[in-house]
């Protein structure tokens, strides 16, 4: 159903246009004045505002200019009376869709409306194409396991499965969930994404649920959930672990009946919702330590991905920095910049705490500030300096106090160790691995006491 928005001052203009609107199946709002019609559209998804020019208070010029600023999209058509043509014209040249001039013709109310609000839909399918085509980051990668999250993509898309997403920060897991969006029957309908840690505590149910009027001290308006909102879509909900019980026993309760009701409200809400979730913690961790439910993870988990970090994935890097070098290329220049093979060396070296994102941001960086065509070592030396030194700093402090022997035997140590526990405690092997003889090997093994498992 689309909404319409009414800001009219004449209580019978209201009432004559919510009478032919609804029984033209739309949903109408009315507001008597600019401020309380703003408020309107800060709270519902409304489509059309039909908007008398001649308003108390705030002028209908200036409410549709704050319409145009703040919702690009909404359609406005206004109302004027004889006398105040010339606003109506003004009101056109500003970007209103069309006018109705006083008295009022129904027919004209019904064609006005019904082809504002085409044009607003139109405008919005563009608009979520073009995002998706040119905002969004193509998967990029031929690693194994990211080969196996494209089968399972694949796979789970056209169902109505829940999917859980697992990952590190910046690895991947919204991209992955906006795929699966896009590759399933939902991809018409809306993708919601709720970050369940950016929303304090006190707001997350009237994010998820929504809330009546007056259901608490700032509920000036009705407002619509998450939930509401993503109906005949999917539903992301990020950083599922950073919910408190509180909520997870709701949002447990909605997905298992997928009903609700507004906070404040009677009136129960059913929605037809797909639910993907994500998170960066260790959930399994989380549920030993009663952080997280263990019914709700079940419930959740019926198709799980796991997005592994860049670092385990280093053969990737040199795709995404190609892809990344392509994206980012300045506007100015013909070809993306090349990547000296020291530079790209360093980038695959480095272990990447921030992963995808933090790759993708030194790209953008080094695209932007600097001016070569030929991305060197140092270049990247200077963009990624800080951390690569700080890493070196921590590392460094384990010795801090010791002679040179000492931290030499301490380093040989820990690295033999690390090498015999890869290879399975195989001695031949780890020697080759080392470059150094088994009979060496076993000499240091002695001399540093090294503990030999078997
Ligand atoms: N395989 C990939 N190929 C190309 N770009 C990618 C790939 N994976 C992630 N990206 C890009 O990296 C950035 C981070 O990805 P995304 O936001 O999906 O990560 P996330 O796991 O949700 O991170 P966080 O845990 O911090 O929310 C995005 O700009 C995304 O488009
Ligand atoms: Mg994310």
């Amino acid at each position: 159903m689309n909404n319409v928005l009414v800001i009219d001052d004449e209580a019978g203009i209201r009432s004559i246009l919510k009478d032919v609107l609804e029984d033209e199946n739309y949903n109408v709002f009315l507001a008597e004045d600019g401020f309380s019609g703003l408020n309107i559209l800060n709270n519902e998804p409304i489509d059309v505002v039909i908007l008398d020019v001649w308003l108390p208070n705030m002028g209908g010029i200036e409410v549709l200019k704050k319409i145009k600023e703040e919702y690009p999209d909404i359609e406005v058509v206004v109302i004027s009376g004889h006398a105040n043509i010339n606003l109506a014209v003004q009101a056109v040249k500003m970007g209103a869709f069309d006018f109705l001039e006083k008295p009022l013709s129904l027919d004209k109310i019904i064609t006005v409306t019904r082809n504002a609000i085409n044009l607003e839909k139109l405008k919005r399918e563009n608009r979520s194409l073009k995002e998706t085509v040119f905002l969004e980051d193509e998967m990029i990668g031929r690693h194994e396991s990211i080969e196996n999250i494209r089968k399972i993509i694949e796979q789970s898309a056209p169902t109505d499965a829940r999917v859980l997403i697992l990952g590190e920060n910046g690895t991947g897991k919204e991209l992955v969930a906006r795929q699966i969006h896009r590759m399933s029957k939902r991809s018409g309908g809306p993708f919601i994404e709720v970050n369940c840690a950016a929303i304090p505590e006190t707001l997350i149910e009237s994010e998820l649920f929504g809330h009546e009027k007056g259901a608490f001290t700032n509920a000036i308006q009705r407002k619509r959930g998450k939930f509401e909102l993503a109906d005949g879509g999917t539903i992301f909900l990020d950083e599922i672990a950073d919910m408190s019980l509180n909520t997870q026993a709701k949002v447990l309760r909605v997905i298992q009946e997928m009903r609700f009701e507004r906070i404040g409200g009677e009136e129960s809400i059913t929605v037809n919702v797909r639910l993907i979730a994500a998170t960066n913690k260790d959930i399994e961790k989380e549920i030993r330590e009663r952080r997280f439910r263990e019914d709700l993870y079940f419930r959740l988990n019926v198709i799980p991905i796991h997005v592994p970090p860049l670092r385990a994935r280093k053969e990737d890097i040199p795709l995404l920095v190609d892809y990344f070098l392509k994206k980012f290329k300045p506007q100015a220049a013909k070809e993306p910049k090349k990547i000296s093979k020291d530079a790209l060396e360093i980038l695959m070296n480095y272990h990447w705490p921030g992963n995808i994102r933090e790759l993708k941001n030194v790209i953008e960086r080094v695209n932007i500030m600097s001016e070569e065509e030929l991305i060197t070592a140092d270049t990247i030396k200077l963009y990624l300096g800080a951390k690569l030194n700080s890493d070196h700093d921590e590392w460094l402090k384990l010795f801090r106090g010791m002679k040179l022997g000492e931290a030499r035997d301490m380093f040989e140590g820990e690295f033999i160790k690390s090498k015999l526990k890869a290879n399975d405690y195989n001695l031949t092997k780890t020697a080759r691995e080392l470059g150094i003889t088994t009979t060496n090997l076993y000499n240091k093994i002695k001399k540093l006491d090294i503990e030999v498992k078997k």
